[in-house]
């Protein structure tokens, strides 16, 4: 069942990131960053286990890259909540870090979650050198200026220009913002054991999109409770979204099209592949 999968892979995810904190929360920072790695779906640090998973490289080692990718995801959702940015009082059903202590030490926070992501990254126990050079390369462009910081400026940028986004911009926008951590996540295993990221990379390309689109299907009818975070923002803000330019239908039928070119791009794999399968399909199901 997907959801005991994930839940596991949750547990052994948390478990990894608290060793790693613990006995650094005497400073406010440290105690922050504590705080930020709570909770969460584990989307991201589940595609990295299930991707090494399918190419022959146990939990117990490829944990160490999937706490990396969530301390990375954790430092964005802290920055992306900052009253300069989305300016948002919510996450993970508890205040945010700059409401909870300050701005400084949001700002702080993400910053040392960003680092001990690629700190994550380096260890020996995760494979061999050269591998971990590629990981790492892949990893600081996925988050960096080409990737994620790239799509959280064009989604800032959206919000003061002239005219909505088109379509293509907002498939632009989603590619850096959402998608390249995603896509960075499903193709890791992959690069750990050497092998070609492609089948992988097409998988996480759809599925990374019908993400953002279920996240902007949820900013409009979702459940804050449930969400954990505040809801009807993108409107409100004056962001086009999937949803404002496809309407729910379309935005919903877009993303039941994305799953199923996602699970059929696994099909190199497969009945191994399964569990990434139910992945896709729980992305844009998911009330949270
Ligand atoms: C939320 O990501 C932010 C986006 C990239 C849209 P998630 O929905 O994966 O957040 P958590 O980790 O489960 O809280
Ligand atoms: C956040 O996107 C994306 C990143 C943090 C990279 P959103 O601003 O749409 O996410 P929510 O809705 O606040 O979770
Ligand atoms: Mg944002
Ligand atoms: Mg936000
Ligand atoms: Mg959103």
């Amino acid at each position: 069942m997907f959801p005991t999968a994930l839940a596991e892979a949750a547990a052994r995810i948390q478990a990894c990131l608290d060793a790693e904190l613990a006995g650094r929360a005497d400073q406010p920072v440290l105690h922050a960053m504590r705080y930020a790695v709570q909770g969460g779906k584990r989307l991201r640090g589940f595609l990295v286990l299930e991707s090494a998973r399918l190419h022959g490289i146990a939990p117990e080692v490829a944990v160490t890259a999937a706490a990396a990718i969530e301390a990375m995801h954790a430092y964005s959702l802290v920055h992306d909540d900052l009253p300069c940015m989305d300016d948002d009082d919510l996450r993970r059903g508890q205040p945010t870090l700059h409401v909870k202590w300050d701005e400084a030490t949001a700002v702080l926070a993400g910053d040392a979650l960003q680092t001990l992501a690629f700190e994550l990254l380096a260890r020996d126990t995760l494979g061999p050198a050269e591998r971990l050079v590629a990981l790492l390369g892949s990893m600081a462009r996925a988050a960096g200026a080409e990737g994620m910081v790239l799509g959280q400026a064009l989604d800032i940028a959206a919000e003061t220009a002239a005219a909505p986004l088109t379509l293509g911009q907002i498939t632009e926008l989603q590619a850096g913002k959402t998608g390249a951590l995603i896509r960075w996540s499903a193709e890791a295993g992959a690069r750990l054991a050497g092998a070609d990221p492609s089948a992988l990379g097409h998988y996480a390309t759809a599925l990374g999109l019908a993400f953002q689109i279920a996240d902007d299907i949820l900013d409009v009818e979702g459940d804050a409770q449930k969400a954990g975070k505040r809801l009807q923002k993108d409107a409100r803000a004056g962001k086009a979204t999937f949803v404002s330019l496809l309407g729910l239908e379309g935005a919903r039928a877009r993303a039941r099209a994305l799953v199923e070119e996602a699970e059929a791009a696994l099909s190199p794999y497969g009945d191994r592949a399964e569990s990434l399968r139910q992945a896709a399909r729980f992305v844009i199901a998911r009330d949270s």
